[in-house]
């Protein structure tokens, strides 16, 4: 018996970077179909390492080499900060699809131009703005979209770390050049700005906001400008206020990710360390947690909850369902959840406010998007209600 297959051919994937966040990488390429096919880095040695310990079939002596491989559809950027513009440039020029970690770049004006070239190429380029992909952040994201908060009121936002009191060694990130102007917020801040923005269906406006850099000198007595803290007050385009406070100096704290949303109507708090529920109170009575139990689910969510309920899902499928996102943008299937170019290059612009404001000491405009981006769910409810 003949049986025609339909699956879509698997996609050959390089990456460059092989350190902490590329097995995450690795293991959701695999976990999406594709293939890891070479990895390159910062020397052929590296790159012979990561390559052996990611079980990839070759490395690279230099990004260039993978960049100029004619066999791979996509390239995973997962190298330090100040490297992803350059290199998501060139991946894009070669007619490469691009996964380029956070911060997309260090400044508005490379993030902005490197998401007008992945559109005007008409290529998928993402960035993993992965604590979307929680089905219960979908499912708050799809609560505020259907009404449920009733008018937003205000949002309560934190992301907080400790390694940063920890580390004794000098790395990558105590080079301002290799970080960007910010160290913390554009590390972290960037995934609860996002998710800011991502749940609500708004987007931040103008921000006010303190920094510190607790430790001015690194383990290795390096000088360091870029903070450690900071402490953001924010006002959203639709007229909600809030804070976030972003740390890498909270004692106890590994990945405190946490956004909580108070319409009228309800309030709603989300945990990327609990991240199998959502707790919830409503006005008319009644505050708890609702689990991951796919009958009472949004559709958006119910379709990322691969798991049964009770059994816990978390960071590695949310990164995992993402890849495969991107994979299916590749194949020509986009989604509303996937988070592109313009929501890396979005958040570029709320970091780079963030620094101004806390240079300046006063409120700073978030810079709009160019008339020319396209829409992205804040932006199009934000026509919705200007109709
Ligand atoms: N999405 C997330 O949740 C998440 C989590 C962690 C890190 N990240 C991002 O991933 C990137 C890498 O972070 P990491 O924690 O894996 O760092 P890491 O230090 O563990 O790894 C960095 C890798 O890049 C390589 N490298 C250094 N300079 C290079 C260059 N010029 N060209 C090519 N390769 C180079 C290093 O050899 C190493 O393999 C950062 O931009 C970081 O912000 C994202």
């Amino acid at each position: 018996m003949w049986i025609a297959d339909s699956r879509p051919r698997p996609l050959k994937a390089g990456l460059i970077g092989g350190g902490s966040i590329a097995g995450v990488h690795a293991r959701a390429i695999r976990a999406a179909g594709g293939v890891l096919h070479g990895v390159a880095s910062s020397a052929p040695d590296r790159a012979r390492s990561a390559a052996q310990t990611l079980d990839a079939a070759r490395w690279y002596d230099h990004p260039d080499e993978l960049l100029a491989d004619d066999t791979l559809d996509l390239v995973h950027i997962c190298s330090p900060n100040g490297t992803h513009a350059d290199y998501a440039r060139a991946a894009l020029t070669a007619g490469k699809h691009v996964v380029c970690e956070k911060p997309l770049a260090v400044s508005p004006a490379d993030a902005q131009e490197l998401a007008a070239l992945a559109t005007a190429r008409g290529l998928v380029a993402t960035v993993p703005f992965v604590y979307r992909y929680h089905p219960m952040a979908v499912e708050a994201r799809a609560r505020a979209a259907a009404g449920a908060l009733g008018p937003l009121v205000s949002v309560r936002g934190g992301y907080l770390q400790e390694w940063r009191l920890a580390y004794d060694e000098d790395g990558w990130w105590t080079n301002p050049t290799a970080t960007g102007p910010s160290r913390a917020f554009g590390d972290i801040g960037s995934h609860l700005g996002d998710l800011t923005e991502f749940i609500t269906g708004d987007h931040v406006r103008r921000v006010s906001a303190a920094t510190r850099t607790v430790r001015d000198r690194s383990p290795r007595g390096r000088p360091l400008t870029t903070e450690d803290v900071a402490a953001v007050t924010v006002e959203l385009a639709g007229g909600a206020v809030g804070t976030l406070l972003v740390s890498q100096m909270a004692l106890g704290r590994k990945n405190h990710l946490f956004i909580e949303v108070s319409g009228t109507e309800a309030n709603l708090l989300f945990e990327q360390e609990n991240p199998n529920t959502l707790w919830y109170a409503a006005r008319t009575g009644g505050q708890g947690a609702i689990p991951r139990d796919t009958p009472q689910l949004s559709a958006e969510a119910a379709r990322l909850s691969v798991l049964p309920a009770g059994h816990p899902m978390g960071y590695q499928d949310a990164f995992n369902a993402f890849v495969r996102d991107t994979h299916a943008a590749v194949h020509g299937q986009t989604s509303a959840e996937l988070p592109t170019f313009h929501d890396g290059a979005a958040m570029v612009r709320l970091t780079q406010a963030v620094v101004d404001s806390a240079a300046t000491g006063g409120w700073t405009e978030v810079a709009a998007p160019p008339a020319t981006a396209p829409a992205t769910a804040a932006t199009t409810k934000e026509q919705a209600t200007h109709d």
